[in-house]
């Protein structure tokens, strides 16, 4: 009986941390539905008017500051007793970080660290209260959010899909599926691999997953069960 842990793949959008008060992107008075995305979100934007995005990254930044992680966070760490499990997120937010997951890949960036303009490598950590500014100099760098605006490259994706490939459970959590090429993740999934996709409201069913039409908290709790008992029966 080997002991060696089957991998577990969970793909996390906005939906995972909804439960936990911080609001996704397009759902009803979704973050883009109060903000101009591309003048928040996008290489141009930041281009055409840096300080509006620091300021705007600042406020999420702060919120973040305010909330903490949901069930469904917690149980992706339990899962860990039972599975060798990766995390891929679109979220900046730091809540699976919070709820103790020891594998997570950002491929959207993060809210607690910032970067030098002029080397994308070199990260500051910050503060949920840090308050960056087009003038602000760390180590003699001038700073930007460390997030992958819309018009930018997803460095981490190429390394997203090799763990997806690696999958022997895949698992996606509120994500809308439309921002590629996160969406395109469970297509690198080998042939036959089960997918599970929680989502109280999702906008498409793709081919072949099993959905669990429920909240993430809620759907999690279910799929954990079915999972600890795969894994268990003997
Ligand atoms: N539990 C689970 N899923 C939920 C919940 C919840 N409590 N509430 C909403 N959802 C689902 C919605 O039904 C939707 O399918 O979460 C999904 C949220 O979709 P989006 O708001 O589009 O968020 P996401 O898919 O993560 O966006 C992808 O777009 O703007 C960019 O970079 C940003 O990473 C983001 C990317």
């Amino acid at each position: 009986m080997t002991d060696k842990k089957l991998k577990l793949v969970v793909s996390t959008g906005a939906g995972i941390s909804a439960e936990s008060g911080i609001s996704t992107f397009r759902d009803a008075d979704g973050l883009w539905e109060n903000y101009p995305v591309m003048e928040v979100a996008s290489a141009d934007g930041f281009r055409r008017n840096p300080a509006l995005v620091h300021q705007f990254y600042n406020a999420r930044r702060a919120d973040l500051g305010t909330k903490k992680p949901n069930a469904a966070h917690l149980l992706l760490k339990e899962l860990e007793k039972y599975y060798d499990v990766q995390v891929i997120t679109q979220n900046v937010d730091d809540l699976h970080e919070r709820a103790g997951s020891s594998n997570i890949l950002h491929l959207h960036g993060e809210l607690t660290k910032v970067r030098a303009l002029d080397d994308e490598f070199k990260t500051f950590k910050v503060d949920y209260a840090t308050a960056t500014t087009p003038d602000t100099v760390m180590d003699g760098h001038h700073v930007r959010p460390h997030i992958v605006f819309f018009q930018e490259a997803v460095p981490n994706f190429e390394p997203a899909t090799a763990l997806a490939a690696e999958a022997d459970i895949f698992v996606i959590i509120g994500t809308s599926l439309v921002v590629y090429p996160a969406a395109a993740l469970l297509h690198y999934v080998r042939k036959g691999t089960p997918i599970y996709y929680i989502d109280p409201n999702p906008s498409t069913i793709p081919e072949g997953v099993t959905l669990i039409r429920k909240k993430a908290t809620e759907g999690m709790a279910e799929l954990a069960r079915i999972l600890i008992e795969k894994a268990t029966e003997k």
